[in-house]
This record gives structure tokens, sequence and C-alpha cells, in this order.
């Protein structure tokens, strides 16, 4: 009898095991991640999104071994910004233009892929490339946030279409980068856009059905129509008075573009607001005020969507500074108090370590040279903020800037050291709004009410320092005392995400094209290899059968730096892949595709007045993605392919790179135009040639 039900027990294992559809997630597994170290089921990998896998088989005694077990090519040059998912040996990936594929999480082997067909003109709302950073997993399906803002429930067994629902209006500019969060059967996803004029809002979903539960705006709407009938009804009147003028025709902004975190404990969403639109209050908002609630923590009930707490890191927000970053929960000791806090390192430099409880500031201090605010207030929570920081129609130097000194590349808090890992950037740039005669909302187009073009002696004399002043480093952040603990320096910004392990891995991308290994206790180097193109996402750990793996997705380019601009140019980078590694392994990649030939810029044959207008046009509809003064950016336009340059205006009129993400703008530009955008960058590519040969003949 007892060996019976032995067997009968055994075999239930064994079928029902079979059986078990994949991606079996819910909130028993979830919130207890810990039981499971070696899943990976969430973005952040628990709720907390601590990013630190208790896994150590991998460790810094046996890290030397470690080598490539599999890669998978994914389709593109850049932009690769997610973190994969693995849940019962299977490996969730998503690549660009939201392509998800499943992989056998061992051997790489394909198991399916679902391609939501993603318009090509999205690309154009996405400021650094049609880019996900992750999916959701929850009962068997996978979630997909798509850039054209369909949130996709696919089966996890075999790829197959569930349910989809459009979450934005698409005659508004938003997109979707960031990866849905999945609690209690709802799925929750916010939108970006905010740089191009929208109004943010977060909106929760059945995960069964895809039914809408709540929505919770952001900022608020036209006052001349009333309340929306959503969740945050309850608190835009008070959202309303601190702003002024007639911001709703330019949507306000406080898009949430990335961060949304889930609190099992306290039963609260925390959502990170992004910056105003347009940038310039000046314009959004000309009587002042703090503009709630953009650049902000908001807390609302994970029930109801209903307004909790929030916490606003930078009132008159006119800086593009975005609180979209990475939160961390974690229980720290602070004080001789145990404390529920929330940790957030913001673009505008400041590492916040919040009560989440409560909403309460316990403590703020700058990581990096701050120009915006000397420090913040504790009793008030308020920035001091440097009255020379402001934006005014004179080109000023700034840093922190738009460019982030930490934007979303994940962050990581070890409970093993007590510190969090990101990587810090110190990015500057010369600040200035347009004249009030010449700005204008169009549209579809990058709205910010930024200049670009005045007194344009006086910014290149600032650009200079602006230019010699950016560096990246990994941080080491000591979070109770709000001090450094070690960094290792780069050459530039634009490293990638962070990872760390029990075994005392600290695991990090770099911006020298290599994955490397640190200690996370003191930042020594453990081990590194290159991965041909820099791996800007967050690592991952998993095990399979008792072996522990280390994957990264590999593709530069998903968030804007210019320091690149000192190498060589062009600077070269490997194919977007997925890297898979673990002990004992020596899978080499393909060599690298060989440099392309640079020719030299053809001489300058425009008027002044054309290579003038041709910078303003510049400035307003290419310099997001293509860097300020042409520099860096996603693609550097000082130097181009001879047939690149005569296909110009094919490219940037028609669009006949739409599949690499250049779209077209004849909607917002003429031949003209675009002649005066290419003379304007023929003088740019004369201005820095000598330079370049200069530094081709030294390297
Ligand atoms: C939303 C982001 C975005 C904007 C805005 C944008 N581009 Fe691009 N552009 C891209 C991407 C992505 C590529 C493809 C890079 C690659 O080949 O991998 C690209 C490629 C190009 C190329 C080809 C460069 C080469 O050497 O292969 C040209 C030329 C170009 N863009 C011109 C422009 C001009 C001019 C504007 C402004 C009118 C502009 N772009 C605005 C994203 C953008």
């Amino acid at each position: 009898m007892k060996s019976l039900r032995l067997l009968l027990g055994l075999f239930a294992v064994v079928v029902l095991g079979a059986c078990v559809a994949r991606g079996q997630v819910d909130s028993a597994r979830l919130g207890n991640a810990d039981v499971e170290p070696g899943q990976w089921m969430s973005y952040g990998r628990g709720w907390d999104e601590q990013r630190f896998s208790p896994l150590d088989l991998i460790n810094d005694r046996n890290v030397a071994g470690l080598g490539l077990a599999w890669y998978a090519d994914l389709d593109t040059y850049r932009g690769i910004q997610s973190t994969p998912l693995v849940v019962d040996g299977v490996l969730y990936n998503v690549s660009v233009w939201n392509v998800v594929t499943a992989y056998d999480a061992r051997s790489g082997r394909v198991l399916w892929r679902f391609d939501p067909k993603v318009a090509s003109q999205w690309a154009r709302l996405a400021c650094c490339g049609p880019s996900a950073r992750g999916i959701a997993l929850w009962q068997g399906r996978v979630y997909i946030g798509a850039l054209d803002g369909r949130l996709i429930a696919v089966d996890a067994r075999n790829g197959k279409q569930v349910w989809s629902v459009q979450t934005f209006d698409r005659s508004w500019a938003y997109s979707i980068t960031g990866a849905p969060r999945v609690f209690d059967g709802k799925v929750v996803i916010g939108n970006g856009g905010a740089d191009y004029g929208v109004r943010g809002y977060v909106t929760a979903y059945d995960a069964l059905t895809g039914k809408q539960l709540w929505r919770f705006f952001t900022v608020p709407g036209d006052p001349s129509k009333g309340p929306d009938g959503a969740a945050s009804d309850s608190v835009m009147p008070i959202a309303a008075k601190t702003w002024t003028g007639e911001w709703w025709k330019y949507g306000g902004g406080g898009t949430v573009w990335d961060s949304i975190v889930y609190d099992p404990q306290l039963k609260l969403v925390y959502l990170g607001t992004g910056n105003g639109a347009p940038h310039a209050q000046h314009f959004r908002s000309p009587g002042g005020g703090d503009n709630l609630f953009l650049c902000s923590i908001v807390a609302v009930d994970a029930e109801t969507g209903v307004y909790r707490w929030h916490y606003q890191m930078v009132p008159d927000e006119q800086w593009d500074f975005t609180c979209t970053q990475p939160m961390v929960l974690a229980d720290l000791n602070i004080q001789g108090r145990k404390r529920q806090v929330l940790m957030q390192a913001p673009k505008n430099g400041f590492f916040y370590v919040l009560d989440r409880a409560t909403g309460e500031l316990i403590s703020a201090k700058t990581y990096v040279p701050n120009l915006w605010a000397t420090e913040i207030d504790l009793k008030t929570g308020r920035p001091k903020v440097n009255p020379g920081a402001y934006l005014t129609e004179t080109p000023e130097l700034m840093t922190p800037n738009w460019m982030a000194a930490h934007s979303w590349n994940p962050m990581s808090y070890s409970p093993k050291t007590g510190l969090v890992y990101f990587p810090a950037q110190e990015q500057w740039n010369v600040q200035a709004r347009v004249a009030d005669t010449d700005f204008k909302w169009v549209p579809f187009r990058s709205n910010t009410g930024i200049s670009y073009t005045s007194q344009p002696e006086r910014r290149k004399a600032l650009q200079v320092i602006a230019d010699s002043r950016e560096k990246g480093y990994l941080l080491a952040w000591d979070p109770v005392n709000q001090r450094e603990a070690f960094r290792v320096p780069y050459p530039y910004p634009g490293s990638g995400g962070v990872l760390t392990t029990a075994g005392n891995l600290l695991v990090q991308g770099t911006i020298n094209r290599t994955l490397a290994i640190y200690g996370a206790d003191d930042g020594r180097k453990l081990w590194e290899m290159p991965t041909q193109s820099v791996p800007i996402a967050g690592p991952m750990t998993y095990t399979v059968e008792g072996v522990q793996y280390i994957a990264v997705n590999v593709g530069w380019g998903g968030s804007p730096v210019h320091g690149l601009a000192v190498e060589p140019t062009p600077v070269r980078f490997g194919p977007g892949r997925l890297m898979v590694f673990r002990l004992g392994a020596g899978v080499a990649l393909p060599p690298m595709p060989p440099p392309s030939d640079v020719p030299p810029p053809p001489p300058l044959r425009a008027t002044e007045a054309q290579v003038r207008q041709g910078q303003k046009l510049y400035g307003e509809t290419c310099s997001r993605c293509h860097g300020e003064n042409a520099i860096g950016g996603l693609k550097d336009l000082r130097f181009m392919a001879r047939e690149t340059r005569a296909e110009f205006n094919a490219i940037v009129l028609d669009g006949i790179r739409k599949d690499k993400g250049m779209i077209g703008f004849r909607d917002l530009l003429s031949e003209d135009d675009a002649a005066a955008i290419n003379a304007y960058l023929v003088a740019r590519a004369n201005e820095d040639w000598q330079d370049y040969i200069a530094r081709q003949v030294t390297h």
C-alpha cells in the first residue's frame, strides 16, 4: 500500500511535471523568489527589483573559468536594453521591435518566436531606437508592451497571441519601451513620449482577459473637460493647483516610461514619473509652480490605483530630468531603526532613500558633480536649486543634464555587502531655451523649447569645457551613510546595467565592449571578456539542472551618450547578441566585421545662412538621436560612407533605412530643409576632420 502510494506520488510528479504549462509564474512563486534562486521570473528578479541573486555556484574563487556557453544573434546592431527572463529551463528574451523569442536556456535552441509586427514609423517616437526593456510572465503567458502601444499576451508554450489591447490614443506621440510588471493577476504598463508632448499615465489590466482595471494620470488634463473618470481623479485637483498656463495643449509630460515597482507587504505600486512636456517650464507652465507629479515617485493602491503618497524630486522640472529610473526596495537599518525603504538614483544626480510606507525622505546625497542643486533639505524634502541652473535664453554649462547622471540601466542592491551598484555618468552640456518668438509646438516632432543655436560663439567655448569633463564609472554606493564605497572608472559614459550575486560577483557590461565581473565587496576585477558591442542592458543569472549561467544582451545605443566622440571614428560595434556564459564553456564569437573606410568629407559649398538654417533644423529634429553638435549619439553623422552621403535625402526624407530605426521626415522637412541639414553636417565634418586624422595617427 505504502509503495503504491509512493508510486502514485511519483507518477503524479512525473506526469504533472510534464504537463505543467510553461511560464507558470504566480504570486506564490514571485513573492518567494529566493526559494527558487535558479529562476529569474520578473524584470528585476523579485518584486523588490534588487537584481541580487542568491546563486553562488559561480563565485569569486572560480569565476576565472567562465566562458561563453551559447549566443543568439538579435538581428540588430543597437539599442538592446532588455533583461531576459528564465522560468523552468526556458529563457524568454525581447529584442528590438518587440520581437520575443523563447530559447532552451541550456542550449540556446529556439523554441518559438513571436513578432508583433510593429510598423517602422514608431521608431521615430523612441529616442534611442525601437528598444524594449523587458517582458513579464504570469500564469503561462508572456506580456509584451509594444512600441506602438499594444499590450499583448502570448501563450508561453508556443508564442501564440492570446489577447491584445491598445493602451494609448495613437493620435498623440506616445510609445512603450518599458517592461510590463505583473502582480496578483494585474499587468501594469506605462508609456513614453514626453519629449514630443503627451500626458503621462499608467494602466492596470486584468492579466487573464486584458480588461482595463484602473488608470492613473500623472499630470492634470484640460480643466474645462472635468474629471477623467480615472483612479487619479481624487488627487488631480491638488496636482492642478501647481500648474499655470495651458499645459494640457502640450500634454504636460510625466510619462512613466520605465520603472514601476510593486510592494506585496504594503500593497502599493510605485510609479517613477518623467520630465515635463515641453522641457522648458517657461512655455509649459509660464507662471512657474511645482508641476505635480513631474519627476516624482507616486505610490498608488495596488488594487484600485488610488493615490497614497508622492515625493517630488524635481519641482519646476525644466532640465529633462526624469525620475523613471530603476527603484529598488529593501529593508535597511538606519540610525538603529529598521526602515522599509525605496532607493533611486535618477537623472538629477542625487541618490534618494525614501520610507516607502509614507514617502518620507530619509536621505539624499549627490553622487556626481552637481550644478543643479547643492543639497536636498531633509525637513521640506525640497532641493536647494542653484539659481544659475534655471533655463534662460543665455547658454550656460549644465551637469547633470538630460543625458543623465544615471538612466534606465538597471542598478543592483546586494544585501550581503549593503551596497547599491549602478553606472554613474558625468555628462555636461550647454543649456538654453529658445526665444519666445521661436517656440512652436509641432505634433509628432520633438517639442522641447530648448535652443541649440543661440549665441554660437559662447556655445562653442562652453561646449569645449563640457566635452572635456565627460566621465563614466561603475559606482558602489553605501545607501545608509550616503557615501561612495568604491568606483571602477571607464574612459567615458555609457556602460551597462548591473547584477550582483551571493558568490560576491558584481557583473556589468562596459563601454570597453566587454562583460566584466568584479568583487562585489571591493571592486577588484575578477574576469572580463570582449563582447564586440556594449552590453548596456541588465545582466541576469539562472540555473538549469544544477548548472549556473550568466546571461546578458549585448547591443550599444540605448540612451544618449556623447562621450564616444573621443574615440577614433567611426566607432565599431559587433551585432546585437544574447550571450550566455557558464563555467568551463569556450564557444567563440565570429570575428568582427572589417572596419568601414571613412572618406574625407566633401568640401563645403553651401552658404553660411544655409548652414545656420541646417543647424537649427538639426537641433529641432535630429540632435536627440544623433547627438548635440552632431557628435556621438546613435550614429555620428560627421562621418558617413560615400553611399550614405549620396542617399542622404532618401534616408532623411523617405526613410529608406527605416528597418534600422531611421524613419523618414518628409512630413516635417522639405528638400531644401534636408539640403540645409546636409550642409550643416558637411560643415561640422570639415571642422572636425583634421582632428580625426590626428587621432587616427596616434591610435
Ligand atoms: C528617433 C531617433 C532618430 C532621429 C530623430 C533621427 N535619426 Fe537618423 N538614424 C536613427 C537610427 C536608429 C539610424 C540607424 C543607425 C544604424 O545604421 O544603425 C539613423 C541613421 C541615419 C543616417 C545614416 C547614417 C549612416 O552613416 O549610416 C542618416 C544620414 C541620418 N540618420 C540622418 C538623420 C537626420 C538628418 C535626422 C534629422 C532630420 C535624423 N537622422 C533623425 C535614428 C534617428
